[in-house]
């Protein structure tokens, strides 16, 4: 038995979960977790809300209301869509709770008292008219490498992460003025302390999938540069130190201790000490946004405390949505929300799964969506269900009927329901997610031909013997499904279980026990029902509506704005002419 740690990356709290996040993260995670505890492993699945940083800050401004305030609207909301996919963590967190607080300081303190956290003094950009420095986002300005408009710290058209003193024609976010540069004292983590051990890390630890590898080495290979580790604003951790008065935490330098103090915060609840986890099996779960930050800065922070390092690092690629880009200013995503509320969340997780492997960048498309659901999940899983327990009601009195002198075709069936839980179990073991429920597909595509072929609506009348192999046979596989399919849609597993007239709670290896002869199932219902046409014609609708709303929006907003601007343009040249400066 193992114990295993499992994270997913921490949400902003500055939006709602979409799409993206579920497919990179918290699908994957709760497939991996779900098994895991399955298979007789231990398992700590933790997450948390990451709810400082400027986005939440600059949001708080522009609504009027305090950061905490947006950061626990938003909380919830996220909380509330994982719940409605069925994400089954065992604490999710805040990060402005005071454990958090509690456990970042006294990591950074520690880093500072080991010498590895240093002052220097830098030029930062600062708003004379708002009388403050202007970190990350709080800045505007045009992208010095591609020219595109860019915010603060991140050009969104290049990808480019920015110094916002390199910004061009800068601009404050809250009052339009064009900031000055001035000397700011901030504190560094020695990053570039960390070379060797890091190439060490990223080269000897067998675990990591290739794209974490092969990005991490790339940036060993451009050097490792410190890394600024505060800020100076309001909102964040304080800086635990004498003389660091109005500085805060950068949020990177506390977001992944989010993963310990959510474990940690489970432990006071369960009196079971996290540790055990962490030096057992670590597991972080991210996106392909976030490689540098969890295979260098974390790891380099970890080495500092002198604990252990992650084990696997797990970075799911990107999703676009109907060929573009996602983009949450532009409302081109589907929310979590509108999705549950129209369809059951184990689609989503179906889909998002089956749609292509985690290491491949991939596509939702509201038509494939439908194809993958009408075709796989109802035609094949569905129908071989629907059938099996049909004809188990109907000609067997709902009864598992008896397997004697099997068939050649009886005994390859046997076989490939016998081999798939181990088959399924050491791909999900392996991360292969989509590989394990393609197997489970696989199968019951064999099960409808087995079914087929045996024709048991003739043999019923003809060879009764053949009739019953077939249908014991095909219980046992309906059975097996119900205890697979658990990690991948736990809903509709758990419906199975309930037709089959078994617990829903499962071991893995309950899987390879066969149902007896005589074992009574309840009547079927129809488990997995087809996509209409039209429901699909109303999701694009509203899809492609939504982008249309937003555009006229931005187009209405930018017509203000240059109205606003042409009338205090001619405000000021009246009050010029008044004043006699023309
Ligand atoms: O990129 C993000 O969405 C961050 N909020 C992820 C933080 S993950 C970790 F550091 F906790
Ligand atoms: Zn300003």
């Amino acid at each position: 038995m193992t114990k295993i740690f499992i994270s997913c990356a921490l949400p902003y709290a500055n939006g709602p979960c979409h799409l993206g996040h579920l497919r990179s993260t918290y699908i994957p995670a709760d497939i991996y977790a779900r098994y895991n505890r399955m298979a007789g492993n231990e398992v700590l699945m933790v997450c948390a809300t990451d709810e400082h940083g400027t986005p939440i800050a600059v949001k708080a401004d522009a609504e009027g209301k305090a950061p905490i305030e947006v950061a626990k609207r938003y909380h919830d909301m996220i909380v509330e869509d994982i719940n409605s996919c069925d994400i089954s963590f065992d604490n999710f967190a805040r990060t402005t709770d005071e454990i958090h607080y509690k456990i970042s300081q006294d990591f950074f303190k520690y880093l500072y008292d080991k010498g590895l956290i240093y002052e220097e003094t830098i030029q930062q950009l600062y708003c004379e008219n708002c009388g403050k420095f202007l970190p990350d986002r709080y800045v505007e300005g045009i992208c010095p490498v591609c020219g595109a408009e860019a915010r603060g710290d991140h050009c969104e058209v290049c990808g480019r992460a920015l110094d916002p003193i390199e910004l061009v024609e800068p601009k404050c976010l809250t009052c339009g003025n064009t900031p000055v540069i001035r000397d700011s004292t901030q504190y560094f983590f020695k990053l570039s302390h960390f070379q060797k051990p890091l190439e060490e890390y990223i080269s000897t630890n067998e675990y990591l999938p290739p794209n974490v590898r092969n990005y991490a080495e790339n940036w060993l290979k451009e050097g490792l540069q410190d890394w600024i580790m505060t800020r100076d604003m309001k909102w964040g951790i304080p800086v635990p130190l004498e003389g660091a008065e109005g500085k805060v935490i950068y949020v990177w330098g506390e977001a992944f201790i989010g993963y310990i103090s959510s474990a940690a915060a489970w432990s006071r609840r369960t009196g079971i000490p996290w540790e055990d986890y962490w030096n057992g099996h670590v597991v972080h779960f991210i996106g392909k946004d976030i490689i540098y930050h969890h295979s260098l800065f974390w790891p380099a922070m970890l080495l500092g405390r002198d604990c252990k390092l992650p084990d696997d690092i797990f970075a799911g690629e990107f999703l676009s949505l109907e060929g573009r880009k996602m983009s949450t200013s532009k409302n081109w995503v589907v929310w979590v929300a509108d999705f549950v509320k129209d369809f059951d969340s184990d689609l989503l997780r179906y889909y998002l799964t089956i749609n292509a492997p985690l290491n491949k960048d991939t596509d939702f498309s509201w038509d494939e969506f439908q194809r993958r659901i009408n075709d796989e999940l109802a035609d094949v899983i569905g129908n071989f269900l629907h059938r099996t327990f049909t004809f188990t009601k109907k000609f067997f009195d709902g009864k598992v009927p008896e397997y004697k002198n099997p068939s050649e075709a009886d005994l390859e069936f046997e076989q490939s329901i016998k081999e798939l839980p181990d088959k399924v179990g050491d791909l999900i073991s392996d991360m292969k997610f989509r590989e394990g429920l393609v197997e489970i597909i696989l199968t019951a595509k064999k099960g409808n031909k087995y079914f087929n072929d045996q024709e048991p609506w003739k043999a019923v009348k003809e060879d009764m013997e053949k009739a019953s192999n077939c249908l014991y046979l095909s219980n046992q596989l309906c059975k097996a499904m119900a205890v697979l399919l658990k990690p991948y849609i736990p809903n509709k597993a758990d419906a199975i279980c309930n037709i089959i007239n078994i617990p829903t709670e499962n071991e893995w290896d309950d899987a390879k026990v066969f149902l007896e002869t005589g074992h009574e199932i309840n009547k079927a219902k129809p488990l997995f029902k087809k996509i209409e046409d039209k429901v699909i014609e109303e999701q694009k609708g509203k899809l492609y509506k939504n982008l249309e709303d937003s555009e006229s929006d931005k187009k209405e907003s930018k017509d203000k704005d240059s109205k606003d601007k042409k009338s205090k343009d001619s405000k000021k040249e009246d009050e010029g002419e008044k004043n006699g400066f023309n």
